[in-house]
């Protein structure tokens, strides 16, 4: 599905109580030639901090490498050779975004929970929310599921920020997967069962990852919006030897020409928090 399409159904599907379409969210339709989507961490071939040393993490346990699309905490590996991932899930609150760019382009931010796409590349299965802004202060959002290589489709539920949502993947097996948006508030939820889409995109269940990316529209990366900060709470990866949280993991951090915009904290084994800088 393409992006301008699934704005129009989550309109449709809000009804006639829904506010009038933002400009923005009319551009994002009319513009909506290619898909939006998530790719895998295009990292820095030399993990180099704002010093130009590799840095540690706040906890002092994990390393930090940098990434241009990634800022977040992977499990790089499952806790035995015979094990893998099959859940992981958190609860954050939708961001507000502000522009950052004022040459007129579209800015967003994304945040979202997956399996695999880090150091097993052949696929991701994910599910999460998007906020755009424009440079007058338009804002859109939406909440989508992708199994990678396939872009993005968006669930019907109309997202704002400060909506807090639990996003959860599950794999059923290597080639069956679901999604799911839970809004905290309420505890309705939308959920949606997905294939593999492909034999050479299938799961292998080697990372387990909480994620804020700047994604791309296409092949391109969509101008990074400024989103604050987003809360990770309840941060969980489950495997058949038991669940694991963030401590210990891998914390990747956002570096675009030279500088950090992202920032992670690791406050506890179920939280972290991600910082626009
Ligand atoms: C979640 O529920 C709250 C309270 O009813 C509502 O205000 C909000 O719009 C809902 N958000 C989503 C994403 O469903
Ligand atoms: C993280 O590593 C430290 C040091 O090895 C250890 O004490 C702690 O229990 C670990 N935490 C978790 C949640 O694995």
């Amino acid at each position: 599905m393409k992006l301008s399409l699934a704005l129009t159904t989550a309109a449709l599907v809000a009804g006639a109580l829904a506010a009038p379409r933002s400009g923005l969210a009319r551009r994002l339709e009319a513009r909506g030639i290619l898909g939006r989507r998530s790719v895998p961490p295009s990292k820095m071939e030399t993990l180099v901090g704002e010093n130009g040393v590799l840095v540690k993490s706040d906890d002092g346990s994990a390393e930090v490498q940098y990434s241009k699309n990634w800022a977040g905490v992977v499990r790089e590996q499952p806790p035995a050779s015979s094990a893998t991932y099959t859940q992981v899930s958190a609860t954050f609150t939708v961001p507000l975004p502000t522009a950052t760019d004022y040459s007129g382009e579209i800015q967003a931010a994304s945040a979202w929970v997956g399996i695999d796409g880090d150091t097993y590349t052949n696929a991701i299965l994910q599910t999460g929310v998007d906020a755009y802004v424009n440079s007058n202060g338009e804002r859109a959002y939406d909440a989508w599921y992708e199994w990678y290589p396939n872009a993005a489709e968006n669930f019907a539920i109309d997202l704002t920020a400060g909506d807090v949502i639990v996003a959860t993947v599950k794999s059923t097996s290597p080639s069956k997967g679901v999604a799911i948006i839970e809004n905290k508030s309420t505890g309705r939820s939308v959920t949606k069962s997905m294939s593999a889409p492909s034999s050479s995109a299938t799961l292998g269940g080697q990372n387990a990852e909480w994620i804020v990316e700047d994604f791309n529209s296409g092949s391109t990366m969509v101008p990074f919006a400024n989103f604050g900060q987003i809360d990770f709470t309840g941060a969980r990866a489950k495997t058949s030897q038991g669940d694991l949280g963030v401590q210990n993991a891998t914390v990747l951090e956002i570096e675009q020409n030279g500088a950090v915009l992202a920032k992670v904290d690791v406050k506890s084994d179920s939280e972290f928090t991600v910082t626009y800088k």
